[in-house]
């Protein structure tokens, strides 16, 4: 019986192309549960703007709302450099992020033994790396109001943004930091500006409390987040699970990616509050990557950013744990068995986007 409603949106460029991919990953861990997959697919971004003029239909809203969890490719590309604002690809991300209210962005940053040297620090300080920025998506500074350009009347003009933080929106944020620290190594380092800003002492009061009130059994601390840029770069080793602003998140997620390699490796999910009726939670499962559009049509993209976000959608979505788990080893694997797209340094002897997921079905049938 189909318990679990997945609705793929491949998007543009490369999109379908990993899209595909991760159907063939879909489908194997499918046949092996005995179909608990339901699978919809729709357009989104360029696609469904050429479609139907719009970044994405109301009635691929309705099937988002209703899937366990959606599957996003990638969407954009300079086809669609010029059309209206509203209506631009990147806006049905923006729509699915904010009305299925996805306010907890996932980013791993895993280092997979295959690909320590190609890290640009040292084997030693990314071997064997798993650790999780927690960001807040919904809130902080790119959405506070104000947020204008006054024109100030004597020549000067004043760019203005606002850091916003409600005490619900902290408290969510840290439930779900600290809900995922207990499924790893049961440590949460949260990162903000409370020497400088207020919302970051409310952010720090706020992490402190929920951490006493709920979850004493995990370790806190607390982390300047110029600091935390440093640590990650120095040791990254000595995080688990950092959670923090919509804004420190953006950037400290960018720089826990690129420790461990390509863009083309990194998966994401983005996690919505749990429904107190049905304990199921609104998610949506990424690759960090774009439609990339000077490879795309070629072959050559790497599906593991978005076969890893599967197997997220595994973990954190489907409660099947031992799959997820098993898809991560096995993607692992792949790597170990030389295979390298031309993004993660396989120079003349690259495989291509087919042959990449061929070998980690293959090493799904091996370690099963
Ligand atoms: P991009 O991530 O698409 O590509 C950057 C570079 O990384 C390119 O050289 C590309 O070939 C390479 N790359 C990315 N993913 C790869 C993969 N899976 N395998 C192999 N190589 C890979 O970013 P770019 O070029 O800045 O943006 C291209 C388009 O994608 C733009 O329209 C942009 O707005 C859009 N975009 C969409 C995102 C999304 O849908 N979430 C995120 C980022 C960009
Ligand atoms: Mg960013």
């Amino acid at each position: 019986m189909a318990t679990h409603k997945i609705l793929l949106l491949p998007g543009d460029g490369i999109g379908t192309e990993i899209a595909a991919a991760a159907r063939k990953v879909i489908a194997w861990f499918d046949s092996r549960a005995g179909g608990v997959f339901e699978i919809e697919e729709d357009v989104v971004g360029g696609a469904a703007y050429d479609a139907h003029g719009v970044a994405i239909t109301d009635a691929a809203m309705d099937l988002a709302q209703a899937s366990d969890a959606v599957l996003f490719g990638a969407v954009g590309g300079p086809k669609w450099a010029s059309v209206p604002y509203e209506v631009r690809p990147e806006a049905g991300l923006l729509r699915l992020r904010k009305d299925l209210g996805l306010f907890a962005n996932l980013r791993p940053a895993i280092c997979y033994p295959a690909l320590a040297d190609a890290s640009s620090l040292k084997r030693e300080v990314v071997e064997g790396l798993d650790i999780l920025i927690v960001r807040e998506l919904t809130g902080g500074v790119y959405f506070g109001e104000p947020k204008e350009i006054r024109d100030l009347g004597n020549g000067q003009k004043r760019g203005i943004d606002t850091q916003v933080y409600d005490t619900y929106e902290i408290e969510r944020i840290a439930r779900v930091a600290f809900d995922l620290a207990r499924t790893r190594s049961n440590k949460v380092s949260s990162s903000e500006k409370h020497n400088v800003m207020k919302s970051g002492v409310l952010w720090k009061e706020v992490v402190t409390a929920v951490h006493a009130r709920e979850y004493g059994d995990v370790a806190l601390d607390h982390i300047l987040a110029d600091n935390c840029g440093m640590q990650l770069v120095r040791w990254p080793k000595q995080f688990d699970v950092i959670v923090c602003d919509n804004l420190f998140g953006d950037m400290l997620s960018d720089v826990a990616a690129m420790l461990t390699g390509s863009l083309g490796m990194l998966p994401s999910a983005a996690l919505g509050a749990t429904d107190p009726a049905t304990g199921k939670r609104k998610a949506m499962y990424e690759p960090v990557h774009g439609s990339a559009p000077d490879i795309a049509g070629t072959g050559a993209a790497n599906p593991i950013a978005m076969i890893a976000s599967f197997a997220m959608a595994l973990r954190y979505s489907f409660g099947m744990v031992d799959e997820a788990n098993l898809l991560d080893k096995a993607i692992a694997a792949a790597l170990d068995t030389g295979a390298r797209t031309r993004d993660i340094g396989g120079g003349d002897n690259s495989v291509g986007t087919e042959a990449m997921t061929a070998t980690i079905l293959a090493a799904l049938d091996r370690l099963s």
